[in-house]
């Protein structure tokens, strides 16, 4: 079985794994990181984003061979014990979840957008966040939070 070398939260991980494994399950079956979420398998919900080197990714259908030598970030390595990341402060201020399923990705590709654009339009807010399906239609919820997160307004 191959072995990959990457971090993960910055953390060095070598897993054992076909070289075609999706991330994702390297993720949660090999690595026990089970914040990101399994939805549609296709890359169409965004319910298993993560960020590789800062930029969203699907890691549904990402084979774990192409995340040698990266800097994976899951939502479990966001924030901190006791320090929220910003993105997480405002989403909690905003009570933006309702089941919860698709929230991980949802606040990754949030942060990912503020770290490249502090100041979003709302414009720029939708199509930053047009690959993240929500069932639950918290979509203006996470505007709101997005603009909480770049005003500066939540709590951390
Ligand atoms: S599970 Fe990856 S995009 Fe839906
Ligand atoms: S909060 Fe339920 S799917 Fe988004």
């Amino acid at each position: 079985m191959p072995k990959h070398t990457f971090k993960v939260n910055g953390v060095a991980q070598t897993v054992d794994a076909p070289d075609d494994m999706p991330l994702l399950w390297v993720l949660r079956d090999l690595i026990g990181l089970t914040g990101t979420k399994y939805g549609c398998g296709m890359a169409q919900c965004g319910a298993c984003t993560v960020l590789i080197d800062r930029e969203v990714t699907l890691s549904c259908v990402l084979p774990v061979s192409q995340a040698k030598g990266r800097s994976v970030t899951t939502i479990e390595g966001l924030g901190t014990d006791g320090a929220l990341h910003r993105v997480q402060a405002a989403w909690l201020e905003a009570e933006v979840s309702q089941c919860g399923y698709c929230q991980p990705g949802q606040i990754l590709a949030a942060a990912a957008l503020l770290a490249r654009n502090p100041s979003p339009s709302d414009a720029d807010i939708d199509a930053a966040m047009s690959g993240n399906l929500c069932r639950c239609g918290t979509y203006g919820r996470i505007r709101e939070a997005i603009r909480l997160a770049a005003a500066g307004g939540a709590r951390s």
